[in-house]
């Protein structure tokens, strides 16, 4: 029985809360965003494959940002995001992988 009026009473409370919101009034507009650049995702041709296994920790940027490497020094660094920090890499797709990789820094 305590639980029941206890329940009823957070019923009050959140319907009391509740209407306080319902009266306040809400001003929605519209606002743009400039992302930075290097942004967020990988193009270019091989985007979609970088873009499935490479940017649910961090951004493109980071291997923007990176001088040209070689394929020996990206799988390493491929590998190393594998075993060192959990990305969910099949080891069948790391050489297709660090191919585009290569790639996209010989553009
Ligand atoms: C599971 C999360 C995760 C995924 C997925 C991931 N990374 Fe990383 N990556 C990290 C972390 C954590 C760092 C280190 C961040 C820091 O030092 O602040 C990092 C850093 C980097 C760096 C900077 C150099 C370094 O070694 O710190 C590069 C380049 C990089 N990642 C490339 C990649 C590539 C290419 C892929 C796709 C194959 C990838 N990452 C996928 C977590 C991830």
């Amino acid at each position: 029985m305590k639980q029941l009026s206890l329940a009823i009473a957070s019923l009050a409370m959140i319907s009391g809360a509740a209407g306080a919101i319902a009266a306040t009034k809400v001003n929605w507009q519209s606002v743009t965003v400039t992302l930075p650049t290097p942004g967020g995702f990988y193009s270019g041709p091989n985007a979609t494959l970088l873009n499935a296994n490479c940017v649910t920790c961090h951004t493109a940027g980071f291997v923007e940002r990176q001088p040209t490497l070689s394929a020996a020094t990206w799988t390493v660094e491929v590998t190393k995001m594998k075993n060192a920090y959990g990305a969910p890499l099949q080891d069948a797709d790391i050489p297709t992988i660090v191919q585009a990789l290569v790639a996209m820094q010989a553009k």
